[in-house]
């Protein structure tokens, strides 16, 4: 499991996560629902289904992000993402092999993209994100607690 690096402002999240799941998806069109139908099943395994659906928009959200910017590379790096929970929030992680970090944008009243960032930040308790030096590239990470 990837761990912020010390004195990073989400170093905290990195405490010891006593139930972990870990799921590594192809950059393809159906990585998302992929994703988000395995979150929804862990967070029933988790007995957790409160925090279901926030979870899984939150895990659509970032995993979406990841595989678009992976198609942008030119090998077809896997998306990587962790569920971790203390049974009283969720954490969860998404890696991809991209540098370049997510940024939330001003969007114009109009656009129809650019507001996925806009809903992670609404959605969670906290959000953030960390270069990883090896195996390189960076994760983005979101806290959902009730
Ligand atoms: N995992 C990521 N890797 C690189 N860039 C990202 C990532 N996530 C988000 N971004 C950047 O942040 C921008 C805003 O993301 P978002 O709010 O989800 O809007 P959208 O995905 O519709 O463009 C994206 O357009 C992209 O440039
Ligand atoms: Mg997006």
């Amino acid at each position: 499991m990837p761990v912020p690096p010390p004195g990073h402002p989400a170093a905290d999240l990195a405490h010891d996560w006593p139930l972990r799941d870990f799921l590594e998806l192809g950059p393809l069109p159906g990585a998302v629902p992929c994703a988000r139908y395995h979150a929804r099943q862990i967070m029933w395994e988790w007995q957790l289904t409160r925090l279901g659906d926030n979870v899984e928009l939150l895990v659509a959200e970032l995993v979406t992000n990841a595989v678009a910017v992976s198609r942008t590379l030119d090998w077809p790096f896997p998306v990587r993402l962790w569920l971790l929970t203390d049974l009283a929030g969720v954490l969860i992680q998404v890696w991809d092999a991209a540098a370049q970090p997510p940024a939330r944008i001003q969007v114009a009243e109009d656009a129809e993209t650019g507001r996925g960032l806009l809903l992670v930040e609404a959605i969670s308790s906290r959000w953030d994100w960390y270069e990883l030096p090896a195996p390189g590239g960076k994760v983005v990470c979101a806290l959902v607690t009730e």
